[in-house]
């Protein structure tokens, strides 16, 4: 398949070359020129190109960019097409949008842009600086799980189909309106979960936005993260360790 990112920065990067192990053809682009991304594709073994044309190109195209570009977008490009929505919205980051912060899933957000995508959200959960050294054959003991959610049952299987070729067991957490359980400082968020602790923390998520997600200073959001990832984490180790017991 032809794999196009928009977008190659941390989730590019780490995606890029797995898409690549696997056989596929791997396009990138970003708000740069193709020729200043020239470097970083060939590091992935991708080719590079403009935004346009990867949305144009790609049989799958993966959204990583930060939330607030994606207006800047052309929203007839990728009808038929498959969309992983792999964002995280952040007030910090992305500005006020409005809508998310009325509760509206942040991949709906998304997906109300490209009109006829089959939109999916998928990796958005887990830091990419960990996704390789937490990879692990199926069947191995303490494989981690991600959530995967779309409206299209074909589309969500295939990426399902991915995210265990990657070495992680891949959980139908639902329909797009269900995806806001996935999303950050949610209690699945940012940490590495097998399959039952998975499930648990997705049902335990309350609200649509939790309160850490709009802080206002990066010296306010890093300790708030560094302690939701150090007690989601324990948690999560904690349940495994009771239902193992
Ligand atoms: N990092 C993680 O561990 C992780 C994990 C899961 C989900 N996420 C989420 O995934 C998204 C991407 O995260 P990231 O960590 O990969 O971000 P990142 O490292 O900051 O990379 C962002 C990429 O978007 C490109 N970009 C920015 N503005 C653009 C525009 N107008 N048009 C096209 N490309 C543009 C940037 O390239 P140029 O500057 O060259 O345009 C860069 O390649 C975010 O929503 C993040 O919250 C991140």
């Amino acid at each position: 398949m032809k794999i196009g990112f928009i977008g190659v920065g941390q989730v590019g990067q780490t995606l890029g070359p797995l898409f690549n192990n696997l056989g596929h053809e791997v396009a990138v682009s970003s708000s740069r020129s193709p020729e200043a991304l020239a470097g970083t594709a060939t590091q992935i073994g991708a080719q590079a190109m403009h935004v346009n044309d990867v949305m144009a190109w790609g049989d799958i195209i993966i959204l990583a960019t930060p939330m607030n570009v994606v207006p800047s977008f052309a929203t007839d490009k990728l009808k038929g097409k498959i969309l992983i929505d792999t964002n995280n919205y952040a007030l910090i980051r992305d500005g006020h949008i409005q809508e998310i912060l009325d509760g509206k899933p942040t991949t709906q957000w998304v997906s109300e842009h490209f009109p006829g995508a089959r939109t999916v959200k998928a990796f958005n959960n887990i830091m990419m600086s960990e996704f390789d050294e937490y990879a692990r054959p199926k069947g191995a003991e303490k494989r981690f799980a991600l959530p995967v959610c779309s409206d299209d049952y074909e589309a969500k299987v295939l990426i399902m189909n991915l995210v265990e070729e990657f070495g992680y067991d891949a959980y139908d957490a639902g329909s797009i309106a269900e995806s806001w359980r996935q999303q950050s400082f949610q209690p699945a968020y940012c940490i590495f979960s097998e399959l039952p602790e998975l499930k648990q923390l997705l049902a335990e998520a309350e609200v649509p936005i939790p309160p850490q997600v709009i802080v206002k200073s990066l010296e306010e959001a890093m300790p708030i993260f560094e302690k939701h990832k150090r007690e989601a984490q324990q948690k999560a180790d904690a349940m495994a360790l009771s239902r193992k017991a």
